[in-house]
């Protein structure tokens, strides 16, 4: 498959069509040396602008370098192509602490998300100073992306967590079909898309001029799915649950796919087709004062929980212009009415400025932050 071109006014893997796999990694900065920070991104940056392009991560590559020494690559991806790799970095509250000079630097929409009624939020497994998303069509080139980057930035910085994604649970494009997500129903139908000019211009990218500017805010959410009792739940429920039908995903009360869900129309009981508590329903930007998210996110069975279940669930991810009014508001409703709870855990959580592009090969990731 064709490479995705690296540089760019944006980012790459947010707009870009999903790809089918995901390996995210949340890095802690160890270093104290702000020289060295920005030294790493600068080396990252490079490595970045080969491997998307279905290059070695080092100029010498995994076998073109002396005997002597470890290889500029581990290997994994010889011979495979770009397999539409992305790259895309992520600053996290964290790293605005004193340690760096930040502090003056961080934006106020990075603000810490509140606590939501509910969360089952695991330390270990959510924050972090920097975050990578890797996305490709094949799992190998991007866990070989992941595992250079951590490689090159041994002694910097740390992994503090990751996570494999298998299935993409969104489209982003109009050219994609919407996938379906492990509760088997169709999710990314009403996503922001790459083709949504001016909803990407006001809820997407950040504007103004200061150095996230044609950068995004993405927020992270493990959330696992208790996938034993919904696989007893009946078909009906399931989809009074959702607002939508399985088959099609037609909105309730409506034919297909894409038609408009009414949120006032009533069934031949009286009642409306659309609960009260449907999660379409409270996540629509009519009832969140027209919040929108561009979502992103991926299925994952991280193997049994070894009481019998399968540690499975979603790996959410939105990308918005400013947190506090597109996911804040949207996850505020569902955590305190969404039918969906009785279901789902959230157990990690994440928040990161994501910069502006890289313009060029003299650019570097975060350049306009330092
Ligand atoms: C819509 C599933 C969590 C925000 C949907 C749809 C499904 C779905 C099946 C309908 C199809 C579509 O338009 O994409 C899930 C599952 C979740 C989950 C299984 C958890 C395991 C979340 C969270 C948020 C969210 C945490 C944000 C805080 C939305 C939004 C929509 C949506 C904004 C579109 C609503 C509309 O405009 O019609 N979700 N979702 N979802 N979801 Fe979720």
């Amino acid at each position: 498959s064709d490479p995705v071109p690296f540089y760019g006014e944006h980012q790459a893997g947010i707009v870009t069509p999903a790809q089918d796999r995901l390996h995210f990694v949340a890095f802690d900065v160890i270093t104290d040396k702000r020289a060295e920070l920005v030294e790493l991104l600068q080396e990252w940056t490079a490595a970045a602008a080969r491997l998307t392009q279905g290059k070695d991560a080092g100029t010498f590559g995994a076998i073109g370098g002396s005997p002597e020494a470890a290889p500029d690559d581990t290997g994994e991806a010889l011979g495979l192509p770009a397999s539409g790799l992305t790259l895309t970095i992520g600053f996290g509250p964290s790293l605005f602490d004193d340690r760096f000079g930040l502090a003056s630097r961080r934006p106020a929409a990075l603000a810490d998300l509140p606590k939501f009624p509910g969360e089952q939020l695991v330390p270990e497994i959510s924050g972090g100073d920097i975050c990578v998303q890797a996305c490709a069509h094949d799992p190998q080139v991007a866990v070989h992306a992941i595992r250079n980057l951590a490689r090159i930035g041994f002694g910097k910085v740390s992994v503090k967590w990751s996570q494999l994604g298998f299935g993409r649970t969104s489209s982003t494009s109009r050219a994609q079909s919407t996938p379906r997500n492990l509760m088997g129903f169709k999710d990314g139908t009403n996503n922001m898309k790459l083709e949504d000019a001016q909803l990407l211009r006001d809820h997407l990218w950040a504007s103004g001029n200061d150095w996230m500017a044609g950068g995004t805010y993405m927020v992270t959410r493990k959330i696992r799915m208790t996938i034993e009792t919904w696989d007893r739940t009946s078909l009906s429920e399931q989809e009074a649950i959702f607002g939508r039908d399985k088959g099609a995903g037609a909105p309730l009360g409506r034919k297909a796919e894409f038609d408009t869900p009414d949120f006032n129309a009533t069934g031949p009981d009286g009642q409306p087709y659309i609960k009260a508590d449907a999660h379409v329903r409270l996540a629509h930007p009519s009832h969140n004062g027209n919040a929108h998210l561009l979502r992103r996110g991926y299925n994952y069975v991280d193997g049994s929980d070894g009481l019998g279940r399968l540690d499975a669930g979603l790996f959410f991810i939105a990308y918005q212009r400013d947190p506090r009014t597109a996911f804040v508001p949207v996850q505020t409703n569902l955590a305190k009415h969404d039918a969906l709870n009785e279901y789902i855990k959230h157990v990690s959580s994440g928040l990161f400025a994501c910069p502006p592009g890289v313009r060029d090969a003299g650019d570097y990731w975060g350049r306009t932050l330092f």
